[in-house]
């Protein structure tokens, strides 16, 4: 979000960035804050650029004028308007809000105060799609084995081929499954384990530090590098606050955060379920399967606000048992949750993708033309690649031959290219660490 303040001489527009500084780091990157100051002389040629314009009290009664000015400028503009005490009161009121001014503050105001508006401006921002919020995706499972990582990773490599900038978070501590298959490893666990340990506060440069690039748009983030953290992260009630801190910067920072959960009950799994967009339940076409997915589900419904957000996916799709609609007409009964969870279609059992961990690739781009397909309808579906989901329309790539896993072509470019790494998308300079060549 940018800020412009104005003020009539610096001192004054210093005294107006004070109450900026007296925020907490956590707030200002929560809400993306830029400051700029200017003079109520240089105003008009930076107002284009701003989201918020805060006008200081040393403008006094010039300041209905500068934002009726705004306004004419930039008619979507949030202005704010601080006044001296003594001028507080209905005149100033009056006189703010007929030119458009959104609050008036008293000079002795809080900063607090300040703070909630901006947050509620913020909030705004994000509902009109203004303000990047990453759409995040809890990938969980009733019964292990499944593919909720393989669909975790592929989900990543769609969003890669998408270029939709992409967390795919490992919280499965036990097993790695997801960090190892895309033989991803390196010291950036060691940030994770700072963070739970409370040796380092988690930040935006701090979650930088512990992502590892995988392509130009990819990221993951691991499990912590040791046991006892990892283990106070899923099971103690402070990982709730943890990965709730860690989903609030992802959103800021990415388009998408897929988080393979790892199937794991527990405080933290449960905020993240919590605050998911989507908790995306892989299932399979089992009889089994579907007695876990019964059970799972009385938990899952408890914690997820809607039920809409729950959205099923069979994988690996045999075919040969139950198909969707099977399942759902067995579990809808009992579960009450509509058409929409189960809208999703089934990945089919695909052998030869099935070899993806430690290729450096995944299930999509070593699946067979109709897996691909699937997966990136499923990518649609549940809102983490561009314009409306639903609006499937097969990549001119896919139905290009040469675009196959045997020529090496665009397969190559998604996951496993260290030259591809960008840091620029997480503004900063790191060196990637990229894939190293062997799985552990
Ligand atoms: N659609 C598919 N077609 C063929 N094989 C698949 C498919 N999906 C997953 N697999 C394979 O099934 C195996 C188990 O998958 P995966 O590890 O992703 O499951 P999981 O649900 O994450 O298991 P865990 O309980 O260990 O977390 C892997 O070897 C994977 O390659
Ligand atoms: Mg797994």
């Amino acid at each position: 979000m940018k800020l412009l303040i104005v003020d009539a001489t610096t001192e004054a527009q210093a005294y107006c960035a004070k109450r900026i500084e007296a925020f907490n780091q956590s707030d200002m990157e929560m809400l993306d804050l830029k400051v700029k100051l200017v003079s109520d002389r240089d105003f008009v040629g930076r107002v284009g650029e701003a989201d918020v314009l805060l006008l200081g009290s040393g403008l006094g009664e010039r300041a209905t004028a500068i934002a009726r000015q705004a306004m004419s400028v930039v008619p979507w503009l949030h202005i704010i308007l601080f006044v001296t005490d003594e001028a507080y009161g209905g005149g100033a009121f009056r006189a703010a809000h007929s030119v458009g001014v959104r609050k008036v503050f008293p000079d002795s105001a809080s900063p607090l105060d300040l703070l909630q508006e901006l947050v509620a401006i913020h909030a705004e921002f994000r509902k009109e799609g203004r303000a990047r919020e990453g759409r995040v995706i809890a990938v969980t499972h009733a019964k292990g084995g499944v593919g909720a990582t393989s669909i975790s990773a592929a989900l990543g490599e769609v969003c890669s081929v998408f270029s939709r900038r992409t967390m795919l978070w490992d919280l499965d501590v036990e097993t790695r499954d997801l960090s190892r298959s895309l033989t991803v490893n390196g010291v950036e666990a060691k940030v994770v384990s700072s963070w739970v340990n409370g040796s380092r506060d988690i930040s935006r440069e701090s979650l930088k530090d512990a992502l590892i690039p995988i392509s130009s748009d990819v990221s993951v983030l691991m499990p912590p590098d040791r046991m006892a953290e990892s283990m106070d992260l899923v099971c103690h009630t402070d990982g709730m606050g943890i990965v709730q801190r860690i989903l609030e910067l992802a959103r800021v920072m990415f388009d998408v955060i897929i988080v393979d959960t790892g199937g794991r009950m527990g405080p933290a799994t449960g905020g993240l379920l919590r605050n998911a967009d989507v908790v995306l339940v892989v299932i399979d076409d089992t009889i089994l399967g579907l007695t876990a997915v019964d059970l799972y589900l009385t938990f899952v419904k408890t914690l997820v606000p809607s039920s809409d957000r729950i959205v099923f996916l069979v994988n690996p799709y045999s075919g040969a048992l139950l198909g969707v609609p099977q399942i759902a007409a067995e579990l809808e009964p009992v579960h009450h949750l509509g058409d929409m969870p189960w809208r999703l279609p089934p990945v089919p059992n695909d052998p030869k993708a099935a070899l993806w961990p430690g290729s450096g690739r995944t299930l999509y781009s070593m699946g067979q033309k109709s897996t691909r397909v699937i997966l990136e309808r499923v990518a649609r579906e549940l809102g983490v690649l561009e314009g409306e989901p639903g609006g499937f329309q097969a990549l001119p790539e896919l139905s290009e031959p040469q675009h196959g896993a045997a020529s090496g072509g665009w397969l190559k470019k998604v996951f496993g290219r260290k030259d591809s790494i960008n840091q620029e998308n997480l503004g900063g300079e790191k060196g990637g660490t990229g894939l190293p060549e062997e799985p552990k």
